[in-house]
């Protein structure tokens, strides 16, 4: 792995929406939000999967910054960190991640005891929890369906981080549970067979597809934050 690379899966997944509210990036965020409320008129959005198609896109940091911007806007938000392989939700928001989704799957446990608080009001948190040796195993039990549908009773809105979709088979699996999904891609290292790839995966999965985020900095499109791009089912 070199220096670049392992920087990229080490760096910090920044909270711009709470540090820099006013940052053209963080209104970014925002009309990510709003896009995302009006992107299916019959269904209500209330959970979202976060999936790229390559590692290191940006998911995790564009789903903890959603997370935030639907807390800011008064929604009980959750995030659950649905990534049992590279987990960072427990690292961004500064808590231990003995236990959380994993625990939650295996264990007949109390939801209280893997949902954490956070420092932002209405935002709670269920971290990945230990890495199981059979992360997909974990994600075809049956039990998550009965978590999605209690957390759903109890928040406005899940927001889910999840591993690449054209690496590893979680995301289809997750997508099933989510009333959307978001795929992230980086605009510096994007390419159209990729992307469609991630697209036929996630239509095999039945997934409802409602937006890209074309996620990056390179100079000829912006000056700060993802570069995103944003409507109804496309990635064409
Ligand atoms: N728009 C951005 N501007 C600057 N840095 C960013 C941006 N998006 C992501 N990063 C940085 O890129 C790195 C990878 O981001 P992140 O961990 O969110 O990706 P990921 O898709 O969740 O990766 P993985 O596939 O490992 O789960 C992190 O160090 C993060 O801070
Ligand atoms: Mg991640």
């Amino acid at each position: 792995m070199s220096r670049r690379h392992k920087d990229e899966y080490n760096g910090p997944r920044y909270l711009v929406v709470d540090k820099q509210p006013h940052a053209t990036v963080s209104e970014q965020f925002r009309t990510i939000r709003t896009n995302i409320m009006y992107s299916s008129v019959n269904t209500e959005i209330r959970s979202v999967l976060f999936t790229s198609d390559m590692a290191a896109a940006g998911k995790s940091t564009i789903a903890s910054n959603m997370a935030v911007a639907y807390a800011q806007a008064g929604k009980k938000t959750l995030l659950l960190d649905a990534d049992l392989r590279r987990p960072t939700s427990h690292e961004t928001f500064r808590v231990a991640n003995r236990e959380g989704l994993s625990t939650l799957i295996v264990n007949d446990i109390p939801f209280q005891e893997v949902i954490k608080s956070t420092e932002f009001e209405n935002l709670d948190l269920i971290t990945s929890g230990p890495i199981p040796p059979n992360p997909a195993e974990l994600l075809s039990a049956s039990k998550l369906e009965a978590i999605m549908i209690r957390l759903m009773t109890h928040y406005d809105m899940v927001i889910m981080d999840s591993p690449p979709i054209l690496s590893v088979t979680d995301a289809q699996l997750l997508s099933k549970h989510a009333n959307g999904v978001v795929l992230v891609t980086d605009v510096g290292s994007n390419n159209r067979n990729r992307l469609n790839e991630a697209k036929d995966l996630l239509n095999k999965a039945g997934a409802n597809i409602i937006g890209i985020v074309l996620n990056g900095r390179p100079k000829q499109y912006k000056r700060d934050g993802p570069y995103y791009h944003y409507q109804e089912s496309t990635v064409t």
